[in-house]
């Protein structure tokens, strides 16, 4: 199903094109479906305030936010109180040909870079369920990802991801430093409006059913 992945570091592996052309359009016609349900907004950071330059949505039982008070899941949108859209199949079929994890995914964060938009170098720690990996889709405009080791001021290194390639990172990776430098504008026409979509699937609770990622 999937192509053997290249290992860029300990625990971290790259699927170049894991989807073809008419399965990252079949993902992209979700997002814009489901965000009709679950708009994109734009989450702030703790304590300042200041806007994310990324809009964001949830897909799932628990939904990644962020604001004045801290990172943290929720259940429920930050605009409009409604619970977050099923997460769609064709990615739970992604996660489960992916990852070797026993437990479903429960929250798909879905970020949507437009022009200068980027993230800064961060871990993804706001999880409990740490024994599972992080599976990250990339889709539309190429970027510039990079990947770091456990110390934010350790090395990295920088890889191009385009649109279908899949990124997975756990074991020794999983609270690995990683971020977007930059996105390259006008270098896919997927995404309609332009730029780039990744959606981050991630297991929140310690569980270990495989059946229930989208129960409430
Ligand atoms: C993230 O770490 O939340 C996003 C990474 C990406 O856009 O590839
Ligand atoms: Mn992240």
């Amino acid at each position: 199903m999937l192509p053997e992945p290249v290992t860029i570091a300990p625990g971290v592996f790259w699927w170049r094109t894991a989807l073809d052309r008419a399965a990252q359009q079949r993902l992209v016609d979700a997002v814009f479906t489901l965000e009709r349900q679950a708009p994109f907004y734009r989450p702030r950071m703790p304590v300042s305030g200041k806007p994310f330059s990324v809009e964001e949505t949830n897909f799932g039982p628990f939904g990644w936010v962020s604001d004045e008070r801290g990172y943290r899941y929720s259940t429920t949108h930050p605009q409009t109180g409604n619970t977050w859209p099923a997460i769609p199949e064709d990615l739970l079929d992604l996660w489960q040909a992916a990852t070797s994890h026993p437990a479903m995914p429960e929250c798909c964060l879905v970020n949507l870079y437009r022009g200068e938009a980027r993230m800064g170098l961060h871990q993804d720690r706001d999880e409990e369920a740490l024994d599972a990996p992080v599976l990250s889709v990339s889709l539309g405009d190429t970027a510039t990802f990079r990947i770091g080791g456990t110390n934010r001021r350790g090395p990295t290194k920088s890889v191009r991801l385009q649109s279908g390639d899949v990124i997975q990172f756990g074991g020794e990776a999983r609270l690995a430093y990683h971020g977007i430098d930059r996105i390259i504008g006008g270098t896919s026409d997927l995404v309609p409006g332009g730029g780039r979509l990744n959606l981050t699937l991630r297991r929140i609770t310690k569980g270990r059913s495989r059946s229930n990622a989208n129960a409430r």
